[in-house]
């Protein structure tokens, strides 16, 4: 068991000022390592926390690793405080101490994939993780209150996972449901890349949106809604497509056997994190955001207007990502309308498939919280 982290090092909040706290699990891994970074050396500028302190809760099972990237990360001079948390820490150092007063959990942890795997190869072992730390986190945090973004794969079993294991260890309802984010936002990075190079436009790179999930087939990016793709060819487009579709493939086949993506989800993790914090800070209005997310409470009913209608498109999908607007309170708003806005090809071909495969994925997490 390492030691614990040097008392000077672990930097703290001033009591006196309103502090943001943000538990990190999976923080010495692959994905936490850069997110840390990028928390720790950027976040205070980019939600422009003025006097709010800013505090890196950081967890990890892998403890040796995690203490010393704490150290490491320490080590940098910004306001952003930052303490290390694994299993076998005392109580300062524990993962109950990481999630207490958490304002927002952000998840990474788990395994990541090798050449010749598909993401739901993942879910035997994720699944298991997410739902040990789901349970912590209902133990720890205020489900009432908390918001948490999922990054673990594959997000869209687990998301499923963690919703339903938070619920079963509610003491009342909590509508946490409405703040369980799947991150998504790798697959319209992606698809805003790579049209901005099939363009030759690398300055101002499209939006795109895409909907669905985040799993091959289940990622439907939907380019009918950029202008700068109206010039191109079908066939183009498919290719596109194709490869959006195929982007984390692409990156495990690229690391040949050393993982996958990790600094362009960290990167995308990062910015989703910070337009959250940022809404959380500052409570001054609704964001517009995009999430794979649940759209029933437990007891079925529609979390957010636009629920209903998105389930009348989706072959009745209880998870599905999508463009959304939310508030401290979670999701606010499902803004459906983008499905009717699909063009042919997106809505005979692509959507069937992508619900096909989503339903499976999602059956998955859910059968898994019935065993
Ligand atoms: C990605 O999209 O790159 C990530 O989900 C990692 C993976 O396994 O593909």
């Amino acid at each position: 068991m390492p030691h614990s982290p040097h008392p000077n090092i672990m930097t703290m909040p001033s009591e006196s000022l309103p502090s943001f706290k943000i538990a990190l699990l999976g923080a010495a891994g692959g994905i936490g390592q850069p997110l840390s970074l990028l928390i720790k050396s950027q976040l205070h500028l980019a939600v422009s926390a003025g006097a709010t302190r800013i505090h890196l809760a950081m967890y990890d099972v892998a403890a040796e690793t995690l203490v010393g990237v704490h150290a490491d990360l320490a080590h940098i001079d910004t306001p952003v405080a930052v303490s290390a948390h694994f299993p076998g820490g005392d109580a300062a150092h524990s993962l109950g101490s990481c999630l207490q007063g958490a304002d927002l959990v952000l998840c990474p942890a788990g395994m990541a994939r090798r050449p010749g795997m598909t993401r739901a190869d993942l879910f035997a072992t994720n699944a298991s993780i997410v739902r040990s730390l789901a349970r912590d986190i209902a133990m720890h945090c205020d489900l009432a209150t908390v918001h948490v973004l999922l990054i673990s794969n594959p997000v869209n079993s687990l998301v499923p996972v963690v919703v339903r294991t938070l619920q079963q260890c509610e003491l009342q309802p909590s509508g946490i449901e409405k703040r369980v984010l799947g991150v998504t936002a790798l697959d319209a990075t992606r698809a805003s890349t790579f049209l901005g190079e099939e363009c030759g436009n690398l300055h101002d790179f499209p939006r795109v949106p895409v909907i669905g999930g985040h799993s091959g087939a289940t990622i439907l990016p939907v380019f009918s809604q950029c202008p700068q793709a109206d010039d191109l060819s079908q066939q183009t487009v498919a290719k596109l497509v194709q490869r959006v579709q195929n982007g984390g493939d692409e990156v495990v086949k690229a690391k040949n056997g050393k993982g996958s993506a990790t600094l362009a989800m960290a990167h995308c993790g990062f910015r989703m994190l910070a337009q959250v914090s940022r809404m959380l800070i500052h409570r001054d209005g609704d964001i517009a955001a995009s999430a794979y997310v649940a759209l029933t409470h437990a007891d079925g009913t529609p979390v957010a207007p636009g629920a209903q209608e998105l389930m009348a498109r989706n072959g009745g999908l209880h998870y599905f990502a999508v463009p959304i607007t939310l508030s401290p309170q979670g999701v606010e708003e499902i803004r459906y309308r983008i499905v009717d806005y699909l063009n042919y090809n997106e809505l005979n071909e692509l959507l069937p498939v992508c619900i096909e495969h989503l339903r499976k994925d999602i059956e998955l997490g859910v059968q898994f919280q019935l065993e």
